[in-house]
């Protein structure tokens, strides 16, 4: 195949880990459907896809990793700066030079037997100032067609990078070489595996993993971890934040940006339908997983979503918790790792209606409702482009981005924390998201433990995790007009162990109230953790929540709060010196607030 560029160091790169990884052949994608449905078709032949029933799921196919290939892996994820404390104490770090030369070792040959793509793609509208090109080179056709979903991917990204256009190199291999006349498997990976990334050159080399955020390599490699050092040397940040547009009943549109850590839920917010009694307001999506947000010369801030599709998790998805998802997947998606029903459907825990008499299982098995294990993986996801989404936003695309009002940050808290509370000021909202956490089972004691999350990134951030707080605290500075910043916990639980919180649509009516907030529409009354709405603040048209209710999931004991605040003490040690000075202050104001409360203290309507 004729090379379709002149860019000199793109074409020199390919030359270079072509003699590495020793290709049988080479195929620059251009990103065509008649490519994709090509790709497809092969794969189809070769066992790794299944296509749907076309009557069903139009030009659509399940696929099958392998069992021990099903979820990003943090524990073989590394960010190796020059210096360790670079990376900070919560990444994974080798010298790059050591790193370097394991990899190379082992992309040698990598590649012997397959086929070598070249795949072109834009993180953010073609030619947006704030888009960033990668070039992913990879020996997988399944992240070569599910790239063209995620991404802007093909000939049009050549065009845009031209002879001298700079562009971040992702390099990716399944490391499953093929001997001269070996039959090949149909989800080739190997049990070694290294995702990782070199900050300072600004590459990334992905051995091992077929799967997700391991093999496309745009996503979190690129857009949040290399994105993330970029946005701090040049004065943005990049988020693992959903971004949402909300109108309300006069037709006011504000943009909000929240993050929650993986499988709490972003998918679903960026998706809501509101609720009965709360139908006069309209939600639409921007994005549903990473955002990069700029200052424009204003000093406001402007949120793009660089992806182009939603690579989100299946089970639980179903026309009661998130209509909007069950209706983009009608068509032209991509299914991993969930069932196949006996007329060539997918099924997955959650969905609506019975479950299937008999399936086939992810891994390829019967299935029936008896069956001890699930149909689908939990992990298992669908790729669905974003314009197969019913409630896109208008301005989706628009390359200036859409003005964010507010942060909203979550995790799966249990207790303590309430559904819903603002920060006091910008310093505040950062010591609030850099100390948001979910749940983890301790396995030991069957008791629950904070894990803490930053930001939602802590498996994301790109660099020294203190230097990334002191990167928000600066920006706080170079805004003229702050986002408002709220916690929310949609997951607090009562004695039983059953959420208080029906979640999901009802969330708008916490969403309402954040809007009003930033709007100067309402006020809400001062608690130790923050100004929170009373029961009169919330709009409770269509929903029966009794005062009980939300006494149980507003109310703050001291005690909790109290132990909180000294856990956090404890996590912010390992930062050392690089922990800026704001965030042990709030830590300290936090703590004294407690002190003054009362054991419970209890929301109340403001005097
Ligand atoms: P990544 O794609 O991994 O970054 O995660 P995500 O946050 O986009 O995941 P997703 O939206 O798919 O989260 C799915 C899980 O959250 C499912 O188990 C849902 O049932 C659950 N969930 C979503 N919204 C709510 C809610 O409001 N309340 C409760 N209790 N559960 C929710
Ligand atoms: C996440 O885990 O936060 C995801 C899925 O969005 S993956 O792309 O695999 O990282
Ligand atoms: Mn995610």
């Amino acid at each position: 195949m004729e090379q379709p560029t002149q860019n000199a160091k793109l074409l020199a790169w390919v030359d270079e880990i072509a003699a590495m990884c020793k290709p049988a052949n080479i195929h620059w994608c251009d990103g065509s459907q008649e490519e994709y449905d090509r790709l497809c078709g092969e794969m189809v032949e070769a066992g790794t896809m299944i296509r749907l029933n076309p009557e069903k799921r139009p030009n659509s196919y399940l696929c099958r990793s392998n069992p021990s290939d099903v979820a990003r892996v943090e524990d073989r994820t590394y960010i190796c700066s020059k210096k360790e404390e670079d990376a900070g104490p919560t990444n994974n770090w080798t010298d790059p030079v050591e790193m370097k030369a394991t990899l190379k070792g082992l992309f040698e040959g990598c590649m012997a037997g397959r086929t070598m793509y070249v795949v072109p793609f834009s993180m953010g509208p073609l030619g947006s100032p704030i888009a960033h090109i990668g070039v992913q080179i990879t020996d997988s056709a399944y992240a070569a067609v599910n790239m063209r979903i995620m991404t802007r991917m093909g000939s049009k990204v050549l065009d845009v990078l031209g002879s001298d256009g700079e562009f971040v190199p992702c390099l990716h291999t399944v490391g499953a070489p093929l001997a001269e006349g070996e039959a090949d498997v149909p989800w080739p990976c190997n049990d070694d595996k290294y995702i990782v990334h070199f900050p300072e050159d600004r590459e990334i080399w992905s051995y091992g993993s077929g799967y997700g955020g391991n093999a496309l390599l745009g996503k979190k490699c690129f857009a949040l971890r290399i994105a993330s050092t970029m946005a701090r040397d040049e004065g943005w940040l990049a988020e693992h934040m959903l971004i949402l547009g909300l109108e309300s009943p006069e037709g006011e549109r504000t943009y909000v940006s929240a993050a929650f850590p993986s499988a709490c839920g972003k998918t679903n917010l960026a998706m809501l339908i509101p609720p009965q009694g709360l139908d006069g307001w309209k939600v639409t999506t921007v994005g549903d997983d990473i955002a990069w947000i700029k200052p424009d010369e204003n000093g406001q801030l402007r949120a793009i979503n660089p992806e182009a599709g939603y690579f989100g998790v299946a089970p639980g998805t179903s026309m009661d918790s998130n209509p909007s998802a069950m209706k983009m997947l009608a068509k032209n998606c991509l299914f991993t790792n969930v069932a196949l029903t006996d007329d060539g459907d997918v099924w997955w825990e959650g969905m609506d209606g019975d479950p299937p008499a008999h399936a086939i299982d992810w891994k390829g098995n019967d299935w029936t409702p008896d069956s001890e294990t699930p149909a689908a993986h939990p992990n298992s996801r669908f790729t669905a482009p974003a314009i197969e989404c019913p409630c896109l936003d208008p301005a989706w695309e628009d390359p200036a981005g859409v003005p964010i009002s507010a942060f909203i940050f979550g995790g799966r808290l249990s207790k303590t924390f309430p559904l819903a509370f603002q920060a006091k000021d910008w310093n505040h909202g950062v010591f609030l998201a850099a100390t948001m956490g979910s749940e983890a089972t301790a396995a030991a004691v069957g008791q629950a433990a904070i894990r803490r999350d930053p930001m939602a990134m802590l498996p994301f951030c790109g660099y020294n995790m203190a230097k990334y707080w002191g990167h928000w605290l600066e920006m706080g500075k170079k805004i003229s007009n702050p986002p408002g910043i709220f916690r929310v916990n949609w997951f607090r639980k009562d004695e039983n162990g059953k959420f208080v919180w029906p979640g999901f649509g009802e969330n708008m009516r916490v969403l309402e109230w954040i809007v009003n907030r930033v709007n100067n529409k309402t006020t809400g009354v001062e608690s130790p953790f923050g100004t929170m709405p009373t029961r009169g603040d919330l709009n409770w048209q269509g929903l029966d929540f009794d005062e009980n209710s939300f006494h149980s999931i507003m109310d703050i004991a001291k005690a909790n709060g109290l132990a909180e605040a000294a856990e956090i003490g404890d996590y912010f040690k390992q930062f050392g010196d690089a922990l800026p000075g704001e965030l042990e202050a709030e830590r300290v104001k936090l703590a004294e607030r407690l002190e003054g409360a009362p054991e419970v203290w209890k929301i109340t309507e403001a005097a």
